[in-house]
């Protein structure tokens, strides 16, 4: 008895997911556009709606996003939730500030209302990517949906038809638009000569899927008996004989012996709950059978049939049946039998372009959903590209995410600049050559910059054009797809360079103008342009908007595996001044007149959303502003970033090296601002240098240091031994004083010796500077910074150093220069003075016992001098106070060094 159930699954699936399509409804049989679309396929759903109760089962509302904080709905109660939160938590008092956060809490209330009016649920708000841009669809046909409200029509143009907006393009389907500006068009696969339409409204030819059966020609019939013969458990065939039987038995099975004979005649079928219910009571009496308990199948939760079975004795019993459930049951056939029946409209590889009759005149343009854009010939205007390879040669995943460690060093690189030679280099290069050496270093994540479409190179990938395409100058999306794999293959999580807080102001390419008005995305007037930058600003507050950022963030982590974000300038989006003020830290600059108030609710829901959908995901906040409560959570009044990088460290190792004499560094300032708020220390991304440095017309460290230096003139043999030595130091402090978190940029782990400069007109379109110059790593003074590197990431992955709590920093002295403080069972002494040694210096510790010197970077493979004898690198305390501590050690500091040493035998006395 419990085979029906299966079957009425069977037949959800068959009707709806996993595809999202005009013809969810039976009565759309794949040939017949006479459903009016809108109403079926926009993406946003009335909930109301007899069809959505009949295909997708309500979801439960914990459901709705963010099941941690169960408050996806809004009428779940406010348990745990306080706008205020970390406010109170933080002891901080400020009235105006504590009132903009109810405030702001209230809009989200408001907003997520606006939200599940017309979606399901934050998940389907977040799954755009599903159903617009351009897509396959079972039936025979592409798909294509685009939102331009103020278009007057709208047509694909392309090389499938000669690039004509009014004779051959593709508007044939429906093709129209709803009420909310989205555009829908059907392009149908034509039927070859002498073919004929499926009649089976179950039997789909898939033209992604290679069933190699379906592929083969196999008849249903024989798919029915080989189903009997091999797959089913004695008594569970009975409906699988005949195969008209299946569907007359399906309708029985729900109306009874009178059921509808025709589609046309078919009600609206009761809910996932009702049918269950009502099923469970008709079967009470029922023997117990061998299929999966059916609470699990018809929660009303689960309706795709791959994600039916979620016990996991049952998933294993269902895996262990060759060939799957779903083969079965849905009976699709593959690629080869679908091309011998039909011609794809629009085939792997073709251009396109959307075309928009507006007002204002005809456009052309870049599909905003579009996931892969070249430049035409010219390099002009660029064009989209379906990619849609056959499933011979799409990429196939190979390697899982790695888990997500507890501490993260993150390696932050640009694939176009990650070769030595004068060029662009491609995904695959960096892939094949960047990525061991990543691995090798010891780092555990990647950080890309610029991967994401933009017209312009120079921009490094800031202005960007189209949020959902990978940048086509480095390769294609599954070259991208390997890259994330094999990254993944070497444990390295791949975190992206999100760029949400502006975007680029082209027309031809980019969003502005799309549907020829001025607000389609962005706001209009002054608030639409970035002040500065001539970037445009996007209207955050737009539901529409939220739906292709959100969707945007979740198309990464679906489609390419990505394992985290970094929000790019955050202070952009947050203020209509756009960052540029100056901070003093007055709270009421954070609820100010100049807050925009909608990014910040965006920024909110794409963490709630990130983090409910993907309990693994990682973001990071990149914010000049500091924002109050960035880290914190959402259910505190928090922004919910897990990480964030705090940009007024990064000036202050260049600025010291650059303006200040160094027997005047002040130890005290080096720390406190390394530390930063030390209540936020914890959740800070630390770097000495990331790619802002080397990029923005600044210098690496290292250039600063010592640039490009003749290591064979005895002249430059003290530049080189001071250069060298600052250079771990700075390292090894900023690494390990606090934080979970440190992130490098490519190059400055060897202490890269020029700066990155893309081609543009200034430097006459030179690639001299836009490369990496890995040849540097063979020999000499890089080589020696690079294997102080390594050791010094080894050093976390073995002690464990990030993952542990904020250290006591409990020696800082300002005319000696040296730093000290103690982290797990590590001791960590610098001593900052260009000319003072000290052969026993003394630092306080908190245990009594034996503690032996694991890093040093004086040592001689790392370029140093090799000062400290071996005998001296294991030290017993002496019980005698020391920086407020009961025992000390003596430690050799010679200066311009540092040394990490681990407590091996405490001593009890
Ligand atoms: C960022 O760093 C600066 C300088 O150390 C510090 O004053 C500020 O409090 C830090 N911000 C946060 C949010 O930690
Ligand atoms: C980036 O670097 C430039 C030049 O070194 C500097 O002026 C700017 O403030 C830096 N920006 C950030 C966000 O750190
Ligand atoms: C660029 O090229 C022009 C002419 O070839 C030359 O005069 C100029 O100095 C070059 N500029 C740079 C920055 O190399
Ligand atoms: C240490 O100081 C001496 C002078 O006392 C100087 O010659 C030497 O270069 C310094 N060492 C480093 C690593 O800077």
């Amino acid at each position: 008895m419990k085979m029906a159930s299966l079957l009425l699954h069977s037949r959800l699936c068959v009707f709806s997911a996993p595809y999202v399509t005009s013809s969810n409804s039976p009565r759309g049989k794949c040939h017949e556009f006479s459903v009016q679309l809108p109403r079926k396929t926009r993406p946003m759903a009335v909930r109301s709606t007899a069809e959505h109760s009949q295909q997708q089962p309500q979801q439960s509302s914990e459901e709705r996003g963010t099941k941690k904080k169960s408050k996806g709905s809004t009428s779940d109660a406010e348990k745990g939730i306080d706008p205020v939160g970390f406010l109170t938590k933080l002891g901080i008092s400020h009235k105006a500030f504590a009132q903009f956060l109810r405030e702001r809490h209230k809009a989200m209330k408001d907003l997520k209302d606006e939200i599940f009016n017309r979606h399901l649920n934050l998940k389907e708000m977040a799954s755009g990517f599903e159903i617009l841009g351009m897509h396959r669809h079972v039936e025979h046909r592409v798909d294509y949906m685009e939102w331009a409200p103020g278009a007057r029509y709208s047509a694909i143009v392309g090389d499938f038809n000669a690039w004509s907006p009014t004779e051959n393009c593709a508007r044939e389907g429906q093709f129209g638009h709803d009420d909310y500006g989205y555009w829908f068009v059907i392009l149908e696969d034509k039927l070859r000569e002498g073919e004929k339409p499926d009649e089976l409204y179950f039997q789909q030819y898939n033209y992604v899927d290679d069933y190699d059966k379906g592929d083969s020609g196999i008849t249903i019939e024989e798919i029915y008996k080989k189903a009997n013969d091999e797959y089913w458990e004695p008594g569970e065939d009975r409906f699988i004989k005949n195969r008209f039987e299946l569907p007359a038995k399906l309708y029985e099975q729900w109306f009874g012996p009178n059921s509808p004979q025709t589609y046309e005649e078919l009600e609206p079928i009761p809910d996932a709950e009702t049918r269950y219910k009502a099923w469970k009571e008709q079967h009470k009496d029922d023997p117990p059978g061998n299929l999966p308990p059916l609470d699990v199948i018809d929660s009303g939760k689960e309706y795709d049939i791959y994600n039916v079975i979620i016990d996991p004795i049952w998933r294993e019993k269902f895996a262990a049946k060759r060939p799957p459930i779903p083969y079965w049951l849905e009976t699709r056939k593959g690629r080869k039998a679908w091309l011998k029946k039909y011609t794809p409209t629009i085939p792997h590889g073709s251009k396109y372009r959307v075309y928009f009759n507006t007002p204002s005149g005809p456009l052309e343009r870049i599909p905003a959903w579009a996931t892969y854009v070249r430049p035409d010939a010219e390099g002009n205007q660029a064009y989209a590209i379906h990619w849609e390879p056959p499933p011979e040669m799409a990429y196939k995943w190979k390697h899982s995410s790695p888990n997500k460690p507890k501490s993260l060093r993150i390696y932050e690189c640009h694939v176009g600049i990650s070769s030595s030679e004068p060029k662009i280099s491609s995904f695959n290069e960096f892939t094949e050559n960047v990525l061991p050496h990543i691995k090798n270093a010891g780092y555990n994540a990647i950080q890309l910059i610029g991967a994401v479409e933009h017209k312009d190179y120079f921009t490094v990938g800031y202005r960007v054009t189209n949020l959902y395409a990978v940048s086509s100058r480095f390769g294609t999306p599954d070259d991208f797809k390997r890259l994330v794999d094999e990254a993944h293959g070497l444990g390295l999580l791949v975190f992206l360079d999100i760029v949400h807080s502006y975007s680029a102001p082209d027309e031809m390419v980019g969003l502005a103008l799309f549907d020829g008005s001025n607000d389609c995305y962005f706001h209009s007037g002054k608030r639409g342009q970035h002040k500065y930058w001539g970037t445009r600003m996007f209207k955050y507050g737009d539901p529409d908007v939220l739906h292709y950022l959100l969707s945007n963030l979740n198309w990464w982590i679906v489609e390419y595996h990505v394992d985290g974000f970094q929000f790019h300038s955050l202070s952009s989006m947050m203020y209509t001044h756009n960052g540029f003020a100056s901070f003093t830290g007055d709270l009421d600059e954070y609820c100010n007149q100049y807050v925009d108030r909608d990014a910040l609710l965006y920024l909110i829901l794409a963490n709630d959303i990130l983090h409910a959908l993907h309990p693994n995901i990682i973001t990071i906040a990149e914010d000049t502003s500091a924002y109050p409560g960035l880290c914190e959570p959402t259910s505190q009044g928090g922004l919910g970033f897990d990480y964030y990088i705090n940009l007024s460290v990064a000036g202050m190792w260049s600025s010291l090296l650059e303006n200040t004499p160094d027997q005047e560094w002040s130890m005290t300032k080096i720390v406190s601002t390394l530390v930063g708020n030390k209540q936020y220390a914890d959740k800070m991304l630390t770097y000495a240098e990331n790619h802002n440095q080397s990029i923005s017309g600044g210098k690496s460290l290292a250039e600063i240091l010592f640039g490009k230096v003749n290591e064979q003139s005895p002249d430059s043999e003290g530049l080189i031994l001071r250069g060298c030595s600052l250079h771990r130091m700075i390292r090894l402090i900023t690494f390990t004083i606090c934080g979970h978190a440190f992130l490098n940029f490519m190059g400055n782990e060897f202490g890269h010796p020029e700066r990155v400069e893309f081609p543009m007109s200034s430097n006459n379109f030179s690639f001299a500077l836009a490369t990496r110059q890995w040849e540097l790593l063979e020999t000499g003074l890089h080589q020696n910074l690079f294997s102080f590197e390594k050791d010094m990431m080894k050093l976390d992955e073995t002690e464990r150093v990030l993952s542990r709590s904020f250290p006591n920093i409990h020696h800082v002295d300002d005319s000696t220069m040296v730093i000290s403080y103690i982290r797990g069972p590590l001791l960590f002494v610098f001593n900052f003075h260009p000319t003072e040694s000290h052969e026993k210096y003394t630092v306080g510790v908190e245990e009594a016992g034996e503690y032996q010197l694991i890093l040093n970077t004086d040592e001689k493979v790392y370029g140093g001098q090799g000062l400290i004898d071996g005998n001296y690198y294991r030290q017993r305390t002496i019980s005698k106070r020391a920086d407020g501590l009961r025992n000390c050690l003596e430690v050799p500091l010679p200066n311009r060094t540092a040394q990490v040493y681990k407590l091996k035998r405490i001593l009890r006395i």
